[in-house]
């Protein structure tokens, strides 16, 4: 259920926008709220007398017959936690969000703050969180001493963790964008619960709603502004990056969605997933990550297809890290989604018209314009988040003509995507598909009774057969859903063909993926899995290859690993083929 606090923050917003209250008339309203009551606002009285042991925000029992507490877990000490809870009469997994409880002097006091704050605060979007939360503080402290309100310390928390939650962090779900567990955040309309997609238990309903359907509106409204865009009755669709990078899809009132206003984030993270981490998820093996590792140095064009979170952009984020330091690379996404940690990097994002989404719009800057643009900068590595529409073939053009490109592709089988950018829209000539090098499938797979991901197959476009005109394909690697293995083909027609442009023996080819799978092992052991430290080890290994790798030995030797590893011993294998 949406808190007292929320109930109220609705309220306050729909005041607000009708007329301003000066702050004399606010503190008038705020002494008749409190009446005859003492201003210092006090906590009751037991919990003064549980000490030092007074919470800001305790632990609620359950009381809900039947639920059980799952896990427990801070997610910003000691204001707000997230427990996961089993129903055992519905069978499902519950998500309470647990935020302080206040008192109703507090939620008095709060509420006076807050519009008194909203009134006299002006924060700047360029300020950081912390810029942002130190204004407030100060701000609070002036506006409760031209009040002349104090609060005991533990008030003094509860109240302060609403005002920061709800001025500089993202109102009601902020406490949930804290989790790293939860991916996604999805409201479907008022009265519904909130569900959030956790990372163990999957979609999963939360305490959280919105109760009014003003109030819902007025927060999709309020989100599309802190994104720097509009949401309106006429245009009432929207893709939007959250300041901290989440991605926003919202809709506002009932024309397009009839339950009323919705919207979905895609929880951002800072530190994004590294190679490392997919393969401790088991997401690929060492031997298909040093495998691609090698094709992304040596120029080979990819693309990652999967179906909707299947975690296609995860995938293509984590294995960028291996495009050599000092490279050209231009993205171009609808929404940022992409972090990486090189320089000679420029980053574009579409935008949209004046008023709107509608095409042709004064001002848009769409897909096919960016990607233009970028083809005149002549980008070593070329990045579209995701190929949708005619931008496509001006993608596998550049591919065609030298760029190495990475693109997403919404398709669940390699078929389909062929399909699809065979027809309408697209409508790719089957002799410019055979431009793309290697197609990444990855998928939501069920292994045991979880759902997880898994790179199902890794194929490479060989050509095109010139009698049936038909392409021709290598999986190299494939997932195998009985005893969730890959497995390696035997033969990689991309390594044959750097293996002949370096003149190479099959000898040292095979040593060349040894050392990448090497060097992922250690980080593997090591549990380096920031993404800047795999970045500094990876840079520092096209600095100086040999060196790195004689550092990784002696420790990994020092480990006592060399030798034990599986990794070495199918990576002789992933390269044999070719010998
Ligand atoms: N290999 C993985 N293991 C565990 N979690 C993952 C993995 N890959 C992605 N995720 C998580 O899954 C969610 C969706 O990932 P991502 O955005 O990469 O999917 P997507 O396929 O690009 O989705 P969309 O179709 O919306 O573009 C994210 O929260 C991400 O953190
Ligand atoms: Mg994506």
């Amino acid at each position: 259920m949406a808190t007292e606090a929320d109930r109220l923050d609705g309220t306050e917003k729909k005041k607000e926008g009708k007329k301003r209250l000066s702050l004399k008339s606010k503190y008038l309203r705020f002494m008749n709220s409190v009446g005859s009551k003492p201003l210092r606002v006090m906590i009751p009285e037991q919990e003064f007398r549980l000490g030092s042991s007074v919470k800001v925000t305790p632990i609620p029992l359950i009381k809900e017959k039947g639920q059980e507490e799952v896990e427990l877990s801070p997610l910003n000490e000691p204001y707000s936690y997230a427990r996961i809870k089993y129903d055992t009469l519905l069978n499902e997994y519950l998500y309470e969000l647990i935020e302080p409880s206040l008192s109703m002097d507090e939620r008095n006091v709060l509420r006076t703050l807050k519009e008194a704050l909203i009134a006299s605060l002006n924060m700047s979007d360029d300020e950081d969180k912390e810029a942002k939360e130190k204004s407030l503080k100060k701000a609070t402290r002036d506006v409760m001493n031209t009040l002349d309100v104090s609060l005991n310390p533990v008030s003094m928390e509860r109240v302060f963790y609403y005002l920061k939650r709800d001025l500089v962090g993202l109102g009601i779900i902020e406490g949930v964008m804290l989790d790293s567990n939860v991916e996604d955040v999805s409201c479907d309309g008022v009265n519904i619960p909130i569900f959030i997609f956790h990372r163990k238990y999957g979609s999963i309903r939360s305490n959280l709603k919105f109760e009014r359907e003003e109030e819902l509106d007025a927060f999709v409204v309020w989100l599309a502004q802190r994104s720097g865009k509009q949401i309106s009755v006429a245009n009432p669709m929207l893709d939007a990056t959250l300041p901290g990078g989440s991605r926003l899809n919202a809709t506002l009132g009932k024309h397009v969605t009839k339950k009323g206003s919705s919207f979905t984030i895609r929880r951002f993270k800072d530190d994004p997933f590294t190679p490392i981490d997919l393969v401790r998820f088991k997401t690929m093996s060492v031997d298909m990550m040093a495998y691609l590792w090698l094709c992304i140095e040596y120029g080979s064009s990819m693309m990652v297809c999967g179906g909707t979170a299947s975690g296609k952009t995860t995938t293509l984020n984590a294995v960028l890290l291996f495009i050599p330091p000092q490279m050209k690379i231009i993205s171009i996404e609808d929404t940022r989604e992409l972090n990486l940690p090189h320089e000679n990097w420029i980053a574009s994002v579409t935008r949209e018209g004046f008023g709107g989404k509608s095409a042709n719009m004064a001002g848009a800057v769409d897909m096919f314009d960016l990607l233009t643009a970028a083809m005149r900068q002549r980008p070593q590595y070329l990045m579209v988040g995701e190929v949708r529409g005619k931008e496509a073939y001006v993608v596998f053009q550049a591919m065609a003509t030298g760029t190495i490109a990475y693109s997403t592709f919404h398709a669940d089988d390699l078929g389909a995507m062929i399909h699809r950018m065979e027809s309408e829209p697209i409508k790719l000539p089957r002799s410019l598909m055979t431009a793309l090098n290697i197609m990444l499938l990855q998928g939501q797979v069920k292994v045991g009774t979880k759902m997880t991901r898994r790179v199902k197959s890794l194929t490479e476009i060989v050509g095109l057969d010139p009698e049936t005109n038909e392409i021709i394909y290598n999986s190299v690697f494939t997932w195998n859903p009985a005893d969730d293995r890959f497995h390696y083909s035997g033969h990689s027609y991309i390594f044959e063909k750097i293996r002949l442009s370096k003149g190479w023996s099959p000898r040292e080819m095979e040593a060349e993926m040894r050392r990448r799978v090497l060097l992922l092992e250690y980080m593997r052991r090591k549990n380096v899995n920031n993404y800047m430290s795999v970045a500094a080890l990876i840079s520092s290994y096209y600095r100086d290859a040999e060196k790195t790798v004689a550092k990784v030995e002696r420790e990994m030797s020092d480990l006592g690993a060399l030798g034990q590893q599986t990794g070495q011993q199918t990576a002789a294998q992933a390269t044999g083929g070719n010998q």
